[in-house]
């Protein structure tokens, strides 16, 4: 068959699309239902497994012809060996995809998905993506799951820690930068990866933030909102798309037709795969769509085209297309797909393309690679108090680094990093020490164990995540912190959730920081010494107590493997912090789901007032946020001048440019996410309040003045309206500049 693949590629008067179908259709005419049947199927490896499956004989079934790809097999060597297995061993020598979950990077860890987009920073987060593609291809990978661009407005989901917050804007630049840092040039050469853009769809959308929960909600709120990304992504090319878990207006995702099919491919014109998530096709038994042989035929009839882990393509689709529940052209369809990334990656080609062994060695987890990510990790964190100006602090003395977060590796990279080796991973102490040799003496103790409730603990350090539950009792750990932060000038607080207590399966109905550590934190505070909260988490947490007790929080969500040093760069002034927050900071859990472009409602509040009977409110807490979305402070402060508009209307054609002055007023040089907002005052269906059209990060010295500008169309002021048609309705609107989705200056403009 690599001879067909060579005569192909030798004819040149022929286009590569057709040089493909003609390679497919040959090999296709070669195969039986059973081998056509094999290619739809993903089981795991065997290493790492998770949910319902089971193990199977992996090895004896890639000799069969029954395997199209292998999920999160690690080791170049190995995959080498597999792919061996199938380019030698299995009738027609077609050969596998390995993929793997590199989110956040590949061993080099780079900030968890929520604390990347914080950066608002797209050639840095592009940058991210192409070197988790540099060292997963190096080890033998060729398929990522991601893109994770689930929009998320509901802070108890612990997914929240794997997607990009939630604004649509943000969320599908992000999607779209993604997808061309992991496939750069079309995945042409051997550290370009196929990306898999997850969950479709509205997988964020979980109902009351329970991981897995049904999703119900409009088609407007859908195509508005939580849609865009996903079609950003499609848009840049991704080559292959997740099935969601959850259902989507009464249809699991994983057996809807109207998604996978109608929306994703015949609106959207997708031409990749879909793939179910982790027994996805199976888990539709428990939804109550019928059995196994029924949901595996529901699923393939609704367009997808793989089955990761659950089997069940494997073991009912020959007899349902025997059954006439299943036609042979739609296995075709599908099998043709996988066989065309197969193609599109380049392994029917060179099957080993990705099995260079010597490439790891020089690639992965690399000083320079290392670099960048210490580098996008100080710009991912976000520095939400700073009173009296405590920071920076001064590189000198003695500094305590204080709280169970202070002295482990594995809770450093964050949730879903499975290819992070643990112990190359320096501790918050260890990378702090780094960065600053000898110019600051750091003591440290643990302080409090991560909660006092010893079970909760466990279920929240799963996956090797423990902390190590010390034995002492919480006075004796209390009592240690206590004589080592008297030898300290400054204490650093590293407390907050493990990296466990977000990501998969991780919802939590109370979101404040546990007990042992508020306990902690407070007597932390006891002794007078100036502390900075170092905070980790993989969510928005409640944190009025701390925002009105501590001086200094800097949020460092989890910050990948190069954690320590960057907290180091940010806290001592290297760096001076420019993340800004892409989801809203609730004062109160019962304020979830919470975000900043929210409507009007019939019954708004009026100005400055935080109740009224019958409004829109709460008796006991206002709507406000505790931090608003696009929230962030720096070392120094920037002042913005009005916005001025070009022209006050303009017809469907025309441009409007909304210019701001923004003011670096402090004492140090920084970086500055202008923000940019719509309103459409008066439309045919209800809008909201502010939209996200547009920001620009820009660096401004100290002293200086830059005029930022953004051109605003038709195209941004464009609306899923009543019947889901994508329009432009003339009218008014405001436009709003700032530094966050509060703090605004507006101008108003009329479109004709
Ligand atoms: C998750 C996916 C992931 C898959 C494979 C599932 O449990 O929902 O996001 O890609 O496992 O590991």
């Amino acid at each position: 068959m690599f001879a067909a693949g060579t005569m192909l590629f030798a004819s040149c008067s022929t286009s590569p699309e057709s040089e493909m179908d003609a390679f497919i259709d040959d090999l296709m005419s070669k195969m039986t239902l059973e081998e056509k049947i094999g290619q739809l199927n993903l089981p795991a490896s065997g290493e790492i497994i998770t949910g319902q499956a089971k193990s199977s004989n992996v090895a004896e079934r890639i000799r069969k012809g029954q395997v199209g790809g292998l999920l999160n097999l690690k080791g170049v060597e190995r995959i080498r060996e597999v792919q061996k297995q199938a380019v030698e061993d299995s009738r027609l020598g077609i050969p596998l995809l390995f993929g793997m979950d590199v989110i956040h990077g590949y061993e080099t860890i780079f900030p968890i998905p929520l604390g990347l987009s914080c950066t608002w920073n797209m050639e840095a987060i592009e940058k991210s993506a192409r070197i988790a593609a540099i060292e997963a291809s190096a080890d033998g990978i060729c398929w990522t799951f991601s893109p994770m661009v689930d929009i998320c407005r509901d802070a108890r989901w612990g997914r929240i820690a794997e997607g990009s917050g939630e604004d649509p804007y943000l969320g599908s630049e992000i999607a779209r930068a993604m997808v061309r840092g992991y496939q750069g040039d079309g995945m042409k050469r051997n550290d370009e990866i196929m990306a898999c853009v997850k969950h479709f769809a509205l997988y964020g959308g979980a109902e009351a933030g329970r991981d897995y929960n049904t999703v119900d909600m409009s088609r407007q709120r859908m195509f508005n909102d939580f849609m865009p990304p996903y079609k950003a992504a499609v848009e840049e090319g991704a080559g292959s798309m997740m099935a969601a878990f959850n259902d989507v207006d009464g249809i699991p995702a994983t057996g809807n037709k109207w998604l996978m099919t109608d929306l994703l491919r015949n609106d959207w014109g997708f031409d990749g795969f879909v793939v179910s998530d982790y027994t996805g096709v199976t888990e539709m038994v428990d939804h109550g769509m019928g059995n196994i042989q029924d949901v595996a035929a529901l699923s393939v009839n609704a367009g997808v085209d793989m089955d990761m882990v659950s089997d069940s393509f494997m073991g009912t689709l020959v007899q349902s297309v025997k059954e006439g529940k299943v036609s042979e052209e739609t296995i075709n369809t599908a099998c043709r797909r996988i066989l065309e990334a197969k193609y599109k990656l380049g392994l029917f080609e060179d099957p080993y393309k990705y099995c260079d062994l010597e490439r790891p060695a020089k690639q992965v987890f690399c000083a320079e690679h290392r670099e960048v990510a210490r580098k996008i990790a100080a710009e991912s964190f976000v520095l939400l108090k700073n009173e009296g100006n405590i920071l920076p602090l001064q590189k000198k003395g003695t500094v305590a680094v204080i709280g169970p977060l202070a002295n482990t590796k594995a809770n450093m990279p964050g949730t879903w990093s499975v290819a992070a080796v643990a112990q190359n991973i320096p501790t918050l102490v260890e990378g702090m020490k780094h960065a600053l040799g000898d110019k600051v003496n750091i003591i440290t103790a643990k302080g409090s164990n991560l909660m006092s409730d010893a079970a909760y603990e466990e279920r929240a350090t799963m996956f090797g995540r423990s902390l190590g539950r010390d034995n002492r009792t919480d006075k004796q750990l209390l009592d240690e912190a206590l004589r080592v932060a008297a030898k300290a000038d400054v204490i650093v607080a590293a407390i907050g959730e493990s990296s466990e207590m977000s990501g998969e399966c991780s919802s939590r109905t109370e979101l404040e920081i546990p007990d042992t550590q508020r306990a902690l934190l407070k007597a932390l505070l006891n002794t007078g010494k100036p502390v900075v909260l170092t905070l980790f988490t993989g969510r928005p947490l409640v944190l009025n107590w701390e925002h009105k007790n501590v001086p200094a929080i800097l949020n460092v969500w989890f910050g990948g493997s190069e954690t320590g040093s960057a907290v180091a760069d940010v806290l001592f002034g290297d760096v001076n912090p420019s993340g800004k927050l892409t989801t809203t900071f609730p004062q109160s859990v019962g304020q979830l789901p919470l975000f900043y472009a929210h409507k009007n409602t019939g019954r708004p509040l009026a100005e400055g007032k935080w109740f009224e009977k019958f409004r829109s409110n709460y008796i006991d807490v206002s709507n406000d946020p505790l931090y608003p979305f696009g929230y962030g402070l720096s070392y120094t402060t920037f002042e913005y001048g009005d916005v001025k508009l070009s022209a006050n209307s303009m017809d469907a054609n025309g441009e409007i440019t909304a210019t701001v002055s923004v003011k670096n007023t402090g004492k140090y040089d920084g970086n500055e996410v202008v923000q940019l907002y719509i309103r459409d005052l008066v439309a045919s269906v209800t809008r909201p309040v502010k939209e996200l059209k547009g920001f620009e990060k820009v660096f401004i010295k100290a002293g200086e003045t830059k005029e930022i500008s953004f051109k605003i169309n038709v195209e941004m002021l464009k609306f899923y309206n009543f019947d889901i048609d994508y329009v432009f309705e003339p009218g008014d609107f405001d436009v709003m500049i700032g530094p966050n989705s509060r703090d605004l200056k507006s101008a108003r403009f009329t479109v004709k």
